[in-house]
């Protein structure tokens, strides 16, 4: 049974911690800090990574001991089921940018019970942008509410997406999305899943896509474009598992949809190649 959780609290918390870290995160570009690889010479984590995943940890296990915590850099919990409340936790989203740029990069807090969303937080920390919700009030950029998203067309559209996914790889065929590149106003590429799941939800970009994201890269942001009235699948337009990695594509309801039907949809009839996150 789940324990009663007074959500206004939890919200009111999350911010306050969001900000003290954002504020750390700052602070650290005046020191040196150690950068390392992880899964391959281009997967970066920074002590700046632990540091603040550990700060968010002894947080909330003090406050809400119940809770369990799936944090990318491995010092939460072990988690392989849905049940109670779970905090996905990314403590810096866009490690590369954060070490090359010192700009555009994001903590990302997504806040759900069992599997349906309740809070979530994405902080793009050197531009001070808190993108926030808690189910059913609407999204909110710092204190504003976001306007309901544009109906716009396809021509007129902008896409996230990483040159990656049009170009050899072997996850998408690259003549999927390369005929819709034509046919929208134009791409983005920020470095930052969550900033740019964040941006569709607050109406600067139509739509995003990944390949290869993991649940503390798209919880948050899945949520956040959902309570603004988008959409958030896989690419082949599938429910998203929270548990494992994922392909993501999110948008305004009319960019997936009409992305769904006249592009994605007829790659796959065609037998165009699409190979989930977990696959080789
Ligand atoms: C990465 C960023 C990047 C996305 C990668 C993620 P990280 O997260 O979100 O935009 O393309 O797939 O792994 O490693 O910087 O937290
Ligand atoms: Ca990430
Ligand atoms: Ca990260």
């Amino acid at each position: 049974m789940t324990q009663h959780t007074n959500w206004d609290n939890v919200y009111e918390d999350a911010i306050r911690w969001i900000r003290e870290a954002g504020q750390e995160i700052m602070a650290s570009f005046r020191t040196s800090f150690n950068i390392d690889t992880k899964s391959n010479p281009n997967d970066l984590v920074t002590d700046i990574d632990k540091q603040t995943e550990k700060f968010f940890i002894e947080k909330i296990k003090e406050a809400y001991p119940s809770h369990r915590i799936m944090g990318e850099e491995g010092f939460g919990d072990n988690i392989e089921q849905l049940n109670g409340v779970i905090w996905f936790l990314d403590p810096i989203d866009g490690t590369m940018n954060f070490v090359h740029q010192q700009t555009n990069f994001a903590i990302s807090i997504g806040i759900y019970e069992e599997g349906v969303g309740k809070l979530a937080f994405i902080y793009d920390v050197t531009k001070d942008e808190l993108y926030h919700c808690k189910k059913g009030s609407g999204v909110f950029l710092n204190d504003e509410k976001i306007k309901p998203l544009k109906t716009t067309n396809l021509s007129e559209s902008l896409l996230a997406i990483n040159a990656t996914w049009v170009t050899e790889n072997h996850r998408i065929d690259p003549r999927t999305f390369s005929p819709l590149l034509k046919k929208i106003r134009g791409t983005r590429s920020y470095g930052s899943a969550a900033i740019e799941l964040a941006y569709v939800a607050a109406g600067r970009l139509d739509g995003y896509v990944s390949l290869r994201l993991a649940p503390w890269d798209f919880a948050a942001g899945k949520m956040l474009i959902e309570e603004g009235g988008g959409i958030c699948t896989t690419v082949d337009n599938k429910e998203i598992d929270l548990l494992d990695k994922n392909t993501i594509f999110a948008g305004t309801e009319l960019f997936h949809t009409e992305v769904q039907k006249e592009y994605i949809q007829p790659a796959l009839d065609q037998n165009y190649y699409l190979r989930t996150p977990s696959s080789r």
